[in-house]
């Protein structure tokens, strides 16, 4: 499904500037034109410029911490939410956009004063009382209710605050962040988080790093998580359901907290069993695992699809075998410690993450990654695995496609015999190192590989991640 609406909503908008500008007399024109720019330099862009989701994120700020107190009634689907953003000003600021669908705003501050709004679409338009400037920190306060509903992505899946017959399964990638918080909704924007959700006594709340503190009064519980390390917005979750719940120190001091729907539970044990031997030998090839706390979150969602890798926790739809844990615990390293700046760049996520399962399998008596690569390779060029190359995938509708996943995982395959082994696994760990907590473009990658491996590479990654078609494979 595609949303050509947001497109419309702007383009109208450059239409009304351009026909008053022509009507106006000349002095006042002169005038207007003066005080354009200015005044258009004053308000922050609706969008953080990403050509896949034009309105997601914004301009103008960026979000250093969201405080988002929360309560839930799965009975009623019901959300009463209120978000403290801590914000700092990279311009001059008369107004600013946040992401932000679906739920009513009950009451918006900036710095305590109250703040004009409007909504167009998913953006929130704030314009506070006063206008802040470049490097100044302020603080949002928007307190909001109601049910919230998932975004439809476009390629058809279903993100954001999705209901579940015992609580809701939240996962917001790409665009289903701003469905239950105001956010500034794109990975170049990372913050920390305080994430508090209040649910009736015998429901869980699992969200982001570390469980600070959780108490049950009045027939309900409070669930207090904390993420310091730096999140990207649609990595946050706040799953509620009926979960069986397991807490241990793994040998390397991380804190993992498994929720486990308990219909899936005996699935799903011996699988997480193995989290935190997964997490030691990713470890070993990746580099220092990022965050301070792992764990699970295994649902009952029949109709959402996919697992998620929820910073520090991945989520599941149901049981995940294996190599899908591999995969989301991979993502860690990949995607969450190392976020992208623009979705097109998804293959640095989703290529990387594959790459880990076949690994895993080569180095745990299964298919070796060879035999990964050939098996694709044999696809005839009609295949879909073909249908474009994965370092552009064209536009948001395929950035979850076979390409992306599978052919992603080819092109670091085709690294690793150019460069070796070695050298392939000392690339991988220094980009893990040298972006922690940050951003990586592909640009950065292909650059970082060169240098690590002393060989041009642009043959190689023009080939497999820009080429159209099936590669001739040497
Ligand atoms: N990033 C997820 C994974 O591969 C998959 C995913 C998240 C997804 N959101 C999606 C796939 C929406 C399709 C549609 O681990
Ligand atoms: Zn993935």
């Amino acid at each position: 499904m595609r949303q050509s609406r947001r497109q419309g909503v702007r383009s109208t908008t450059v239409l009304r500037r351009e026909a008053l500008t022509a009507t106006v007399p000349v002095a006042l024109a002169a005038l207007l034109a003066a005080a354009g720019p200015a005044s258009a330099g004053t308000g922050g862009a609706p969008g953080a410029g990403d050509p896949y989701f034009p309105l997601a994120g914004n301009g103008g700020y960026h979000v250093d911490h969201y405080g988002l107190t929360l309560r839930y009634d799965p009975a009623s689907r019901h959300l009463d939410g209120t978000a403290v953003l801590t914000a700092r000003a990279t311009q001059h600021l008369t107004r600013f956009d946040l992401d932000f669908t679906g739920l009513k705003i009950t009451g918006l501050t900036v710095d305590r004063a109250k703040a004009q709004y409007r909504r167009d679409g998913q953006e929130l338009v704030v314009t506070p009382s006063r206008r802040l400037h470049p490097g100044e920190e302020f603080h949002v306060t928007v307190s909001y209710s109601g049910t919230p509903k998932p975004v439809t992505d476009p390629d058809g899946s279903l993100d954001g605050w999705i209901p579940t017959d015992d609580g809701a399964f939240v996962a917001g990638e790409p665009q289903g962040a701003m469905t239950w918080f105001p956010a500034n909704n794109h990975p170049r924007d990372k913050s920390s988080y305080d994430i508090t959700v209040t649910v009736p006594a015998g429901r869980t709340a699992v969200s982001n790093g570390v469980l600070v503190g959780q108490r049950t009064r009045h027939g309900r519980t409070t669930f207090h998580w904390r993420q310091r390390e730096p999140m990207a917005a649609y990595l946050a979750t706040a799953t509620v359901g009926k979960f069986k719940v397991e807490q241990y120190n793994t040998r390397d001091g991380l804190r993992v907290y498994n929720a486990v729907d308990p219909r899936e539970a005996s699935q799903a044990a011996p699988v997480l069993k193995k989290l935190p031997s997964v997490l030691e030998w990713e470890s070993k090839l990746f580099g220092p695992y990022p965050f301070r706390a792992a764990g699970s979150i295994v649902d009952r969602a029949p109709n959402v699809g996919y697992a998620l890798e929820t910073q520090s926790r991945p989520v599941y739809d149901s049981a995940p075998d294996l190599s899908t844990l591999v995969h989301e615990n991979a993502h860690q390293w990949f995607g969450d410690s190392v976020s992208l700046t623009s979705w097109k760049d998804i293959w640095l996520n989703e290529g990387f993450a594959t790459y880990a399962e076949w690994l895993y399998s080569e180095q745990h008596g299964g298919d070796s990654a060879q035999k990964s690569f050939d098996a694709l390779y044999a696809r005839p060029a009609s295949d879909g695995l073909w249908a474009f190359p994965p370092g552009d995938p064209g536009s948001g509708a395929h950035i979850f496609d076979t390409p992306v996943y599978a052919r992603g995982a080819m092109t670091l395959h085709e690294l690793r015999g150019s460069v070796g082994d070695r050298t392939f696994f000392r690339i991988l760990r220094t980009w893990a190192a040298v972006h922690r907590a940050g951003h990586g473009t592909t640009a950065q990658f292909v650059h970082l590989a060169e240098r690590e491996s002393g060989k041009n590479l642009d043959p190689l990654f023009t080939t497999w991640l820009y080429s159209r078609g099936k590669p001739n494979h040497a």
